[in-house]
């Protein structure tokens, strides 16, 4: 099932997630809702947080489903290794319309629960190390724009909050 992407201004992207306790099949079916609503969106990921439920799962899929092997569950994700720097552009689907630069570890090794509960570990390197800590932030309640600082953030925030009054956001 699809599920509605809260966007930025909505509080609950700006609260902290809590462990999953058990890999269950409502785990399993909240897992398959988040895919679903990635690859509908379209986007390259997407944090439980973003549709409004407060636990840490995230999914990632550079190939935005066009690679069976390239979608990634992670339940409970953890940092292993976090190394480098890269500065790229990063969008987000809970800011539709905004891109900014944010600085990112280039490399970062992530361990957590698949969608069977076994656990794995994966490295990531450049656009998949980017996704990796974009979605983490997400489980700790933040979001690309809380990257940035001073006058590249208030320009998107008065840009958003403008779309707000006139409800186009
Ligand atoms: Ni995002």
């Amino acid at each position: 099932m699809i599920r509605p992407i809260l966007k930025y201004g909505d509080d609950h992207l700006h609260e902290p997630a809590g462990e999953v306790s058990e890999v269950t099949p409502d785990i399993q079916q909240l897992a398959d809702d988040m895919v679903e609503t990635m690859y509908a969106a379209p986007g390259i990921g997407l944090a439980a947080t973003q549709i409004g439920v407060p636990l840490r799962i995230f999914v990632v899929d550079l190939s935005l489903g066009r690679d069976i092997e390239g979608l990634i569950v992670m339940i409970n994700p953890v940092f292993v290794e976090r190394t480098g720097m890269q500065l790229e552009d990063e969008g987000c689907l809970s800011v539709p319309g905004f891109n900014a630069t944010v600085a990112r570890p280039a490399r970062a090794v992530v361990k957590g629960l698949d969608r069977g509960g076994v656990e794995r570990t994966i490295e990531g390197t450049g656009l998949l190390a980017r996704a990796f800590q974009h979605e983490m932030d997400h489980l700790d309640g933040k979001v690309f724009l809380d990257r940035l600082q001073g006058i590249k953030k208030q320009m998107i925030v008065r840009r958003i909050k403008k779309l707000m009054r006139s409800h186009q956001w």
